[in-house]
């Protein structure tokens, strides 16, 4: 039976590019929706920006336009981004349209008018200079414990202890410097534990992954709050209705904007919005979503539709986070990728396919482990699918006029048979499975061919019919590979089903044989991976030669299922060997327009090269000539396309042009360590 199935993606923030993290779940969401069209199901995957919140408002006041052009901005971004990716929304959206407001505005009302709303009164830090009120991560000083300098406003990341930023010795705004005061406002809290019962019963009837229920089985025990679902002025958000200066949250209205993304759809294609989200609704809902967002999708979510009268989701399924070999990505190493870097370098499917073989439906970590990216890739994508059509088409071009003729084998109806696990699989989100399923089918085709060697009999007889049976085995069996992937490899399969000479990949059509059937002229369908490709990600990826980490992200005050580390311990940094280094020559890079080749003298007998990414902040680098730096004196050679870079320096700063050096303090001389 035909289903009605409306999927969503969590909304990026519109503060910032996509990067190979996102991209997990973008890939993982489409390939899941690919494969539900093929079963002939009526899908629709809407998305859009998140585009409310403090850091926005900040971010365009610092570049100087509108928070309205910035998301814009952004949002054309991301778009690109996507589609290169073949990420196939059926509605791309932002959190501040209309149908966003409306829907906003609506459900708090229908909260409100059932009681579920309370305000009450909250003392919170502000800064007197910027006139703001400063959440926790925009506060730091020193911490109350350890008494390390320069700790965030919730916790230590010297010592570990949270407390409140009203512990902080000697608090400041990290956005204004100024010293913060303690001030009184009035906030709205949704009232969650209302809906305790409801939550309770909800969470474990199948709606979520096993590991998620448990989860949450912690957050009952631990009890629930209410939720400050206001902010004060200024804020880029919606104001929360009759009030003037109070606004929603951006998580808040961020959920509601996957109704309006979808009711946006409606509009345009004349879907009705009620038969999808009224409580009554027979159509399925998922959300797909990051293991650090899961709080708000299980908890605030589920229950802030419950008390505005409509439908609960059917699935919400998290994910983990993507590392690269290993590791976090970091930018020091290169691997914080962002899509745009990787569409340079390479082809989108082959990342679609290696994030497919890798995921499931657990919320574990995925890996991106470069050189099994790379080998995974060629062997599997190239060597065994590819290869098969790649083998018959010469075949069949030279001796039989490209004609297929009509076959029937063991090998095609095993092919054909197990497309109803693989399907399982796919529903299952079990996508490695499925690819080693898929993989194990090319094996044998590939083994079969190997005995058949029809290049044998070519040499002798090109006509002889046995080499067309053969051939048109093989690409029967094709066909079928390639009705399989096309979920995770569209573009491929698109080339593949143009050299068939079809249309229809659904899961249904592979049942009809091609038969007696004229190809198409065969084309190269994939390109192999080349190492050098990959390093050219990884190098433009890092040209930032900037040792400090980003900004930490600024937007959630999410509990993560399991809380994300970006720490070393005091042995990772201990070893770090910073030295005082004297720059004696600055110089720009030619064809590197983010680069400035440095000569430093660190007290050595040979001086040393540095490559650094601060090109943009030091137009005119002779400036720097003379002045002190701290420099990664230990860090490896790195050999650049440029030339050998031999050390680090530091600097901090948002990037582009507002990068500032680390300078010692006057008197350091060169070699000195930093302590
Ligand atoms: N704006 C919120 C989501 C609102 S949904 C109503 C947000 N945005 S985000 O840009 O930070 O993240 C978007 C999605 O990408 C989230 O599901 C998040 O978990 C996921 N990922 C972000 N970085 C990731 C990795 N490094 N790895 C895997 N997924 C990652 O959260
Ligand atoms: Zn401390």
């Amino acid at each position: 039976m035909s289903r009605r199935i409306l999927v969503t993606s969590a909304l990026p923030y519109a503060n910032g590019s996509i990067h190979l993290g996102h991209l997990v779940e973008y890939i993982q969401t489409d390939i899941w929706v690919r494969f539900q069209r093929a079963q002939g199901h009526e899908v629709y995957y809407v998305c859009a920006d998140d585009a409310h919140g403090t850091a926005i408002m900040l971010k365009a006041e610092d570049r100087g336009i509108t928070p309205e052009a910035l998301i814009a901005e952004v949002s054309a971004e991301h778009q690109r981004d996507f589609a290169d990716f073949h990420i196939a929304f059926d509605q791309y959206h932002s959190t501040h349209s209309p149908e966003n407001r409306h829907y906003a505005e609506l459900i708090y009302q229908r909260n409100r008018d059932r009681g579920h709303i309370e305000t009450a009164l909250v003392r919170q830090f502000f800064d007197p200079e910027r006139r703001l009120f400063l959440a926790d991560r925009f506060i730091k000083g020193e911490c109350p414990t350890c008494h390390a300098k320069d700790q965030y406003g919730d916790s230590c990341e010297h010592c570990g202890a949270t407390y409140s930023p009203t512990d902080l010795i000697e608090p400041y705004s990290t956005i204004s410097g100024a010293v913060p005061v303690l001030r009184d406002s009035d906030h709205y809290f949704f009232r969650l534990p209302d809906f305790r019962a409801l939550l309770e019963t909800w969470t474990r009837s199948g709606h979520l992954q096993q590991e998620v229920s448990n989860k949450l089985d912690e957050w009952f025990e631990a009890g629930l709050n209410p939720w400050d679902i206001s902010r004060d002025a200024p804020y880029f958000g919606f104001a929360i209705p009759e009030t003037t200066d109070k606004y929603f949250y951006v998580w808040l209205d961020a959920p509601i904007g996957y109704m309006a993304s979808f009711d946006a759809l409606c509009q345009r294609t004349g879907l009705n919005f009620s038969d999808w989200w009224s409580p009554q609704s027979r159509c399925e809902l998922y959300h797909f979503i990051g293991k650090d967002i899961v709080y708000f999708h299980a908890l605030f979510w589920p229950a802030m539709l419950h008390g505005a009268d409509f439908r609960l989701p059917t699935g919400v399924f998290a994910h983990g986070f993507l590392t690269v070999d290993g590791v976090k990505m970091s930018k020091s190493r290169g691997t914080f990728i962002k899509a745009r870097t990787y569409l340079d370098h390479l082809d989108p499917e082959a990342l679609r396919y290696y994030f497919a073989a890798k995921l499931s439906d657990r919320v574990e970590d995925i890996d991106l482990n470069l050189k099994d990216f790379i080998a995974r890739v060629n062997s599997d994508l190239v060597g065994k699918i590819v290869n098969i059509a790649s083998r018959c088409a010469g075949f069949l071009l030279k001796g039989f006029n490209n004609q297929m003729k009509a076959v029937q084998h063991p090998l095609i109806k095993a092919l054909i048979d197990a497309g109803t696990a693989i399907a399982d699989s796919f529903e299952e989100r079990q996508f490695s499975r499925a690819i080693r399923d898929i993989m194990a089918l090319a094996d044998r085709v590939n083994q079969w061919l190997d005995q058949e060697k029809p290049w044998s009999l070519a040499k002798t007889d090109p006509n002889n019919p046995h080499i067309q049976e053969v051939c048109s085995i093989s690409l029967e069996c094709f066909r079928q590979l390639i009705t399989y992937l096309a979920p995770v490899v569209p573009q491929l399969a698109r080339a593949s089903a143009d050299f068939l000479n079809i249309q229809d990949l659904s899961w249904d059509a592979r049942l009809t044989p091609l038969g007696d059937h004229k190809l198409n002229p065969f084309k190269p369908l994939f390109q192999r991976i080349e190492q050098k490709q990959v390093d050219a990600i990884i190098d433009a990826s890092r040209d930032n030669l900037i040792a400090t980490a980003e900004p930490a992200a600024v937007q959630s005050n999410a509990a993560p299922v399991d809380t994300i580390q970006n720490q070393i311990d005091i042995d990772t940094f201990r070893k770090l060997d910073l030295r005082v280094a004297t720059i004696t020559t600055a110089e720009k890079v030619q064809g590197a327009d983010k680069l400035l080749r440095l000569i430093v003298d660190l007290g050595e007998d040979t001086p040393r090269q540095i490559f650094a990414g601060i090109r943009q902040a030091y137009e005119n680098p002779e400036v720097l000539v003379g002045t002190s730096v701290v420099v990664v004196a230990n860090l490896a050679p790195r050999t650049m396309s440029f030339g050998v870079s031999e050390g680090m320096i530091l600097a901090a700063g948002p990037g582009g042009k507002d990068i500032f050096l680390i300078h010692p303090d006057v008197g350091a001389k060169p070699g000195m360590k930093v302590q």
